[in-house]
């Protein structure tokens, strides 16, 4: 299996990269964003609780996260592997997904880290919120996710540079060329 995990701050490609990832690898999807936001659409009441965090640019709590992402594991067992997306955003989450992953014999392949200066990326967002309707694309909500993205998340970085996974995309490039080097990424990893 090839387990991807799509790492970076906010607007960084997250989303765009993995679409083309799962166009070429047949990978699932599994973007904890997207999940929240039906939820949201759907009014259920994990949907409020998330909302609540979402709509403020904070991190949903993390035993509420983990839960949802051992699910999605479970459930997903038969793909050919998975592109993780927004998850893990903390260490807790980081090592909750290699346990889940290693309870089923699995590993992750790389985690690709795409690198985006924050003024781009505001700018990205900021560009995005006048058509996306997200209610965390606004200018207050984007310096929030920007500030937890650096205290809380890129601090994982780390953690997986010490398992020897972590591979640094430039993601500042356009679309197709972020994605060729996330391509001659995997192209590396996968040929030894
Ligand atoms: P989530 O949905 O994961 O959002 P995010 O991390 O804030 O990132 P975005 O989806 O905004 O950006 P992206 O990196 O996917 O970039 P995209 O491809 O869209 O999380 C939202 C919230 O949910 C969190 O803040 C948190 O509250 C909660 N949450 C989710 N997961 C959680 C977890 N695990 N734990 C706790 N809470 C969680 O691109 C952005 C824009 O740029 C687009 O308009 C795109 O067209 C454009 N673009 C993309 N690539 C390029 C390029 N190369 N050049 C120019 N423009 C580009
Ligand atoms: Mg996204």
């Amino acid at each position: 299996m090839l387990n991807i995990v799509i790492f970076g701050a906010p607007g960084s490609g997250k989303g765009t990269q993995s679409e083309l990832l799962i166009k070429r690898y047949g990978l699932k999807h599994v973007s904890t964003g997207d999940l929240l936001r039906f939820e949201i659409k759907e009014g259920t009441e994990l949907g409020k609780i998330a909302d609540h965090y979402i709509s403020k640019g904070q991190l949903v709590p993390d035993d509420i996260m983990i839960e949802i992402l051992e699910d999605l594991i479970k459930k997903n067992l038969d793909k050919k592997g998975f592109i993780f997306d927004g998850f893990p955003r903390t260490l807790p989450q980081g090592e909750a997904l290699n346990n889940k992953l290693k309870k089923n014999g699995l590993d992750i392949t790389a985690v690709l880290s795409l690198e985006v200066n924050d003024e781009a990326l505001i700018d990205r967002l900021l560009k995005r919120g006048q058509i996306s309707g997200r209610s965390d694309d606004n200018d207050d909500t984007i310096k929030s996710r920007l500030h937890v993205y650096h205290q809380q998340t890129e601090p994982l970085k780390e953690y997986y540079a010490k398992q020897n996974k972590l591979v640094y995309i430039p993601g500042e490039g356009t679309i197709d060329e972020v994605f060729n080097s996330i391509e001659k990424a995997i192209n590396n990893l996968t040929n030894g």
